[in-house]
């Protein structure tokens, strides 16, 4: 099979810059799902129709696997599919798709293949109770399709029909070449329209058949953002079920946000409010709080995260207990039954089993052993200003509050640094280091009082 998408409409309601077709649903240009539902059927080719400003589009989704037919000026549906033609070859099937028809789904466009068996023409159609704007299917007493009608140049009794064209055909190659190269525009649009080609056929003694969508939804173009909002909507509400039918519990199934990838395991809880981004993965009975949102992560079973907490590109080990308020970035790691806790920010460190890190602390390019007490405030100073250096702090360490470690510095195990200690030297193993001016009371000292 090959696959021509059309997407060189404009999309002025957007009244965006972007151009239609790379306005994001789940953060993934609508284009990009259709992509990715013709990758999923293995279509041999895939051309893509595009138009002005099209470039853009062209630059940030070219693949090797994709062809690109550049339609200038737009002159119809038909016409639209006649530019894809050098790139498709006869003896081969076109599946016609839509770049601004993002949900379509995969199981939907097989069933439509397989009634087109590589011979006959195979529209997808609904039944709508308001069809206004569509193209009407029209039958002969038999039930038989004999053509499609468009919406403006419909007779009034045309227009009561309910069952309507989504665009979504199969063809055979050859077909479409003959049919296409003899379509007109003597209409009321004066455009070229694809859906011509349906009495041709049936004139041609093609079959026509008609194949309806696993939902509706899938069928749903989006010109607007009130229509991009509806489809993101319905996009999650589908995600969400899919991971409660895995056995995820969500608290609220409307008031979650997956873009990318996220992978479950058992007995994982999620809270309202939250976002995923990425590939994400949640073992076994991870429980994530409210408002959370979790970029490019991989964690380990039995780890909560409590509220308002943002972490990326982190891996976390099992029996964690995250947040709230706890911010991870890039290249963190935490081993088995590490606690970072409110306003603690780490990056880029490696803090290994039963190490914490509970409240407003700084831990950056840091390594950390085992059992270690990061005290309240403090933070690894890993920038002059310059260049970036690595703390390491070894096994069993304590660090009083307020302490600031000018890295390059190492605090040797068992180590113990005094609260408010700046520690600009390596601290020995075993000892308490402390750097503090001395404690002094001043006897008989008064209060400045305000002059009169
Ligand atoms: C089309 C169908 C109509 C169907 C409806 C479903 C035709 C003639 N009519 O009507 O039967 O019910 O879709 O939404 O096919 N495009 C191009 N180049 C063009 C024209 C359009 O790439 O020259 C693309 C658009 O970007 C869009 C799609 O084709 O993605 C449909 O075009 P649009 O103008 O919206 O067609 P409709 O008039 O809605
Ligand atoms: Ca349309």
């Amino acid at each position: 099979m090959e696959v021509v998408i059309l997407a060189a409409g404009q999309g002025k309601r957007m009244r965006s810059v972007l151009p239609k077709v790379l306005q994001p649903i789940a953060g993934k240009p609508m284009l990009a799902h259709v992509l990715d539902a013709a990758r999923a059927l293995a279509a041999r080719r895939i051309c893509v129709v595009y138009g002005h400003g099209g470039e853009v589009v062209r630059e940030r989704l070219d693949a090797a696997d994709l062809a690109w037919a550049r339609q200038e000026p737009q002159l119809g549906t038909g016409h639209a599919v006649q530019q894809a033609l050098p790139h498709l070859t006869d003896g081969d099937v076109a599946l016609v798709l839509y770049g601004d028809v993002p949900l379509i789904g995969v199981p939907t466009l097989q069933r439509l293949a397989a009634a087109a068996a590589g011979e006959r023409l195979a529209l997808l159609t609904v039944t709508l109770d308001h069809p206004t704007g569509y193209g009407r299917i029209l039958r002969d007493a038999g039930g038989r399709v004999t053509r499609i009608v468009e919406e403006k140049d419909a007779s009034d009794a045309e227009r009561q029909v309910r069952e309507v064209n989504t665009g979504i055909l199969v063809a055979p190659v050859a077909c479409l070449r003959d049919w296409l190269g003899r379509i007109g525009n003597d209409n009321a649009q004066g455009e070229y329209y694809l859906t011509d080609i349906i009495g041709m056929a049936v004139a041609a003694g093609v079959e026509v058949v008609t194949v309806q969508p696993d939902a509706v939804s899938e069928t749903l173009g989006v010109n607007s953002k009130p229509q991009l909002a509806e489809l993101e909507r319905i996009h999650q509400r589908n995600i969400a079920q899919r991971l409660m039918d895995d056995g995820v519990t969500l608290i609220d199934p409307a008031r979650i946000d997956v873009r990318g990838e996220l992978v479950c395991g058992r007995d994982v809880e999620i809270d309202v409010n939250c976002v995923f981004e990425g590939r994400v993965e949640l073992a076994d009975g991870v429980r994530i709080g409210a408002n959370c949102v979790i970029r490019d992560a991989r964690i380990g079973s039995g780890t909560r995260i409590a509220p308002f907490s943002h972490i990326e590109q982190t891996v976390m080990g099992p029996a964690c207990v995250i947040g709230p308020y706890a911010r991870t970035r890039p290249g963190t790691e935490l081993g088995e039954d590490v606690h970072i806790g409110n306003f603690v920010e780490i990056k880029n460190s490696i803090i290994a089993d039963h190490s914490k890190a509970n409240h407003l602390a700084y831990v950056g390019d840091a390594d950390v052993g085992q059992r270690v007490n990061v005290g309240a405030g403090t933070i690894t100073c890993n920038y002059d200003g310059a260049n970036k250096f690595r703390t390491v702090i070894e096994d069993d360490v304590f660090i009083g509050s307020d302490t600031q470690l000018v890295a390059p510095v190492r605090v040797g195990r068992g180590a113990t640094l005094g609260a408010g200690t700046t520690l600009t030297k390596d601290a020995p193993a075993d000892q308490l280091t402390v750097s503090r001016a001395k404690q002094i009371s001043i006897a008989g000292w008064k209060r400045p009082v305000k002059k009169r």
